[in-house]
């Protein structure tokens, strides 16, 4: 017969952990039970365990600090940590010191059988091996504008990512459209990696010249090309021990790619117009907004470096593409620009936040959420402080949503036609015979619509 698996189940919530209990007894798992960080630890070293279920917000001693104690001694056994927050720090400080999951709570029933049951597969392939145990110190204070927020299921396998590939020496490549928080990420990866003390240099390398990037990245000799007036240090020099972040490096020439490879395989390089070689030991984070991997096919990113740099490869979804995070980022970003005052963003608003296409990601919301706020007076935040109120396709209306209490077809059409309107006029860059066609009305219509709505090309 099979042997039972053992699992303690820690929270400070009665009715939490009875459910919980409940649920895994009736799996077939024998089930211990804690109420605090500390009876966590005397049962974590009286009982022979398979698995741990903790909870983050614990009294006496603090879920992540059991956790630190529980993996001191219990480097093998799994740890499953839940957060009841859909903000990343906690998440990748749980991963960080060495949780083998997290779960949002609530979570959802088979989810969470899906996770007990791979954890404690891993426990058991894991057997002799050894963990290394996490000795980092945790930097728990952060400011605001740092802080990764997330609740889809993509954004958080971005933030384990980021658990598992910080306090590593691997290389990172960063990848996702304008405005996804790569930037963001790269800092999250270095602020929680065993170089955290050491120098973080960013390098843009995309609004430069060749010979410019060169210097930049790795320094040059007085007289080296017109303007060297004299000797200076590169920023691989200036991030010697610590970790460089090459934003668009897509854009590097080849020449450059050719002496960035050599960087990666022998850590040196020389200064322009120098002879010395240099030695740094630097960690690479590169960021891109372009598919590296079609750049390398299209024979324009070179094939060795490419995989050079993709030892760890994040890529970070588009906004459109998890939906699910608009309204936690809306209410990170209210909190963040108004932090005294209550803002209600009604369902209608939330709708048409969560349906847009977000072309710019989330520097575009966090833009969008900055002048709803200069716009609204009061606490609420309608559809009309939104730059992109479109209805929906016509012929789609299968559930009569629009239809509900506060419904006003005069406001709703004329707030309609407006955004129409300036849609085309933005399309066509203000030309009024353009959108007047693009329309379908004569230019008196459109003048006489311009003036009603107040329609001013923004200089
Ligand atoms: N998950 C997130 N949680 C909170 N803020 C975020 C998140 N993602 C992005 N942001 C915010 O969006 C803005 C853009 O992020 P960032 O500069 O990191 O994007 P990027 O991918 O580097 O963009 P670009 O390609 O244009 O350089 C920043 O203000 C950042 O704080
Ligand atoms: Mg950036």
């Amino acid at each position: 017969m099979k042997e039972r698996k053992t699992i303690l189940v820690v929270d400070d919530e009665a009715s939490m952990r009875t459910n919980v209990v409940e649920l895994l007894s009736r799996e077939g798992y024998s089930v211990y039970e804690a109420v605090d960080g500390a009876e966590a630890l005397k049962a974590v070293k009286s009982h022979p365990l398979n698995l741990v279920l903790l909870d983050i917000n614990l009294p006496k001693i603090d879920g992540i600090t059991a956790l630190k104690e529980i993996k001191k001694d219990f480097a093998d056994l799994p740890v499953i940590v839940f957060t009841a927050y859909g903000t990343s720090e906690r998440a990748i400080e749980a991963m960080k010191a060495g949780a083998y999951d997290y779960l949002d709570k609530p979570f959802e029933l088979d989810e969470f059988l899906l996770v007990v049951r791979r954890a404690l597969t891993f426990g058991d392939l894991l057997g002799e091996v050894k963990q290394l145990r996490s000795t980092v110190s945790i930097n728990t204070q952060l400011s605001a504008t740092s802080q990764l927020v997330g609740i889809s299921q993509k954004s958080q396998e971005i933030f384990k990512l980021i658990g598992r590939a910080a306090p590593s020496e691997a290389t990172v490549l960063i990848q996702g459209e304008s405005g996804t928080g790569k930037e963001l990420i790269a800092d999250a990866i270095q602020r929680h990696s065993l170089r955290k003390e050491k120098p973080f240099i960013k390098v843009d390398c995309g609004g430069l010249t060749e010979t410019l990037l060169e210097s930049e990245l790795f320094g040059h000799e007085k007289g080296a090309f017109t303007g060297a007036v004299s000797q200076r240090k590169g920023r691989f020099e200036l991030a010697d021990g610590g970790t460089i972040l090459l934003d668009e490096v897509n854009n590097m020439t080849p020449a450059l790619q050719m002496k960035l490879l050599r960087v990666l395989q022998q850590k040196t390089f020389e200064r322009v117009g120098g002879k010395d070689t240099h030695t740094v030991d630097v960690r690479i984070i590169a960021a891109t907004n372009r598919n590296l991997e079609d750049e390398m096919k299209a024979g324009r990113f070179r094939q060795d470096l490419f995989y050079r740099l993709n030892v760890i490869h994040i890529v970070i979804p588009p906004l459109r593409d998890r939906p699910e995070d608009i309204p936690v980022l809306v209410d990170h970003y209210l909190k963040r620009i108004k932090p005294t005052q209550k803002i209600v963003v009604p369902e209608e608003s939330l709708k048409k936040l969560m349906t847009y296409s977000w072309p710019g990601n989330v520097r575009e919301l966090e833009n969008v959420i900055q002048r709803a706020l200069v716009m609204t007076q009061g606490s609420l935040i309608t559809i009309d402080h939104l730059p992109f109120s479109s209805p929906p396709a016509l012929g789609n209306n299968s559930g009569n949503t629009l239809l509900q209490e506060g419904f006003n077809l005069k406001s709703y059409l004329t707030t309609t036609e407006k955004n129409l309107i300036v849609e085309a006029l933005e399309k066509t860059n203000w030309n009024r015979t353009l959108t007047a066609k693009l329309l379908n009305i004569n230019r008196r219509l459109l003048f006489s619509k311009m003036l009603y709505y107040n329609l001013k090309q923004k200089k």
